[in-house]
C-alpha cells in the first residue's frame, strides 16, 4: 500500500488548491449559463456534467503555472476554464456505450443515463467548441490566445487526446501488448491534455522558452502518473471516494499498467517519475514548491 500522504505535505496546497478551485468553479457557471440562445436543454446537458465537481485538477494546474511564472492567475482563468470543458467533454463521451460504457461519473449518473446518447454527444461537442470560443476571446494578448488555442488543440486532438482513446479502445482487442504501446496511450489519452494546463499556464505568465519546455517535460511526467494512478485507483479505490465505478477495465480488457506491469511495479514506475518530475522543477527554485507538492498528490491520490 502507498502511504498516506501527510497533512504536511500538501498543507499549503490544499488552501491554494480550494481556493482556485472556487474561482474556476464560479468562472466556469458564468460562461456555460451565458449562452441565452443555448437550447435549454443542451445547457442543462452541459452544465450537469461541468458543474458535478470533480478535482478541478487541470484548472488548478493551468493557474499553478502560471503564478509559479510569475504571472496572475486572474489572466489564466479563461484558458483554466476552457481545458476543464474539454476534459469534462472527454469524460462524457469516454463514458458512452460506445467507449467505456460507465453508468457513474463524478457521483452521479452518467450524462447519457440522463439525457440520452444524443444529446451527451451534442453536449460534449458543445463543450468543445465552447472551450476554444472563450480561449480565443478572452486569453489575452492576441498572439498568446492563439498559441493557446494551438497547445489546446493539438493536445486534444488527433495526435493528442483523440488518439491515445482510439488507441485504448483498440488495445482491448490487441493479442500483443508492451510497455511501450501502453505508456504512448497514457501519454496521449492523458498526459498530453495535462500538459497543456502547464504551456498554457506559463504562456500566460510571459515565460521564456526553457521554462515552457522545462514545464512541458514536467507535465508530461505527472500527465502519466495521473494514468497511473487511476489504473491503480480502478483497481483498489474506493467508489464513493472517486465517484465512478471500480473494477472496469478488467471487464472491459483494458491495457493497464496493473493489468500489464501488476500493482507493485506500477507503483514504483509512478514513484520514478514523480521523482523525475520534481527532479525538472530544480531550476525553478522556491517559487515551483507548489508543484511539487502537486506531485506528490498525483502520486498518492485516493481520488
Ligand atoms: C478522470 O480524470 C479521467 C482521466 C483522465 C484519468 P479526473 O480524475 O481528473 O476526473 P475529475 O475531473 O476529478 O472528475
Ligand atoms: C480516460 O481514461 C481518459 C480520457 C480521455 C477521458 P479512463 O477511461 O481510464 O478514465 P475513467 O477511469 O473512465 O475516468
Ligand atoms: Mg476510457
Ligand atoms: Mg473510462
Ligand atoms: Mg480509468
Amino acid at each position: 500500500m502507498q502511504p498516506d500522504i501527510t497533512e504536511d505535505a500538501v498543507g499549503g496546497l490544499d488552501t491554494t488548491w480550494e481556493a482556485f478551485r472556487s474561482r474556476v468553479n464560479a468562472a466556469l457557471e458564468k460562461y456555460v449559463l451565458q449562452g441565452t440562445d443555448c437550447p435549454s436543454q443542451l445547457q442543462a446537458a452541459m452544465s450537469y456534467s461541468l458543474l458535478a465537481g470533480g478535482k478541478r485538477l487541470r484548472p488548478v494546474l493551468v493557474l499553478l503555472a502560471c503564478e509559479a511564472c510569475g504571472g496572475s492567475p486572474e489572466a489564466a482563468l479563461p484558458a483554466a476554464c476552457a481545458l476543464e470543458m474539454v476534459h469534462t467533454y472527454s469524460l462524457i463521451h469516454d463514458d458512452l456505450p460506445a467507449m467505456d460504457d460507465d453508468d457513474l461519473r463524478r457521483g452521479r449518473p452518467t450524462n447519457h443515463k440522463v439525457y440520452g446518447e444524443a444529446l451527451a454527444i451534442l453536449a460534449g461537442d458543445a463543450l468543445l467548441t465552447l472551450a476554444f470560443e472563450l480561449v480565443a476571446r478572452d486569453v489575452q494578448p492576441p498572439h498568446i490566445a492563439a498559441a493557446c488555442c494551438a497547445d489546446l488543440a493539438n493536445a486534444a486532438g488527433a495526435v493528442g487526446m483523440v488518439a491515445g482513446q482510439v488507441a485504448d479502445l483498440e488495445a482491448e482487442t490487441a493479442q500483443e501488448t508492451s510497455l511501450e504501446q501502453l505508456e504512448a496511450i497514457h501519454r496521449r489519452k492523458t498526459g498530453r491534455l495535462l500538459c497543456s494546463a502547464l504551456t498554457m499556464g506559463a504562456r500566460i505568465a510571459q515565460a521564456d522558452n526553457d521554462t515552457l519546455n522545462l514545464l512541458r517535460q514536467y507535465g508530461l511526467h505527472i500527465g502519466l502518473v495521473f494514468q497511473i494512478t487511476d489504473d491503480l485507483l480502478d483497481v483498489r479505490g474506493n467508489a464513493e471516494k472517486i465517484g465512478k465505478g471500480v473494477n472496469k477495465d478488467a471487464a472491459l480488457g483494458k491495457l493497464t499498467y496493473p493489468s500489464l506491469l501488476g500493482i507493485e511495479a506500477s507503483e514504483q514506475r509512478a514513484a520514478a517519475l514523480i521523482d523525475e518530475a520534481c527532479r525538472l522543477l530544480e531550476p525553478l527554485g522556491s517559487q515551483a514548491q507548489p508543484l511539487r507538492d502537486l506531485a506528490q498528490f498525483i502520486l498518492h491520490r485516493d481520488h
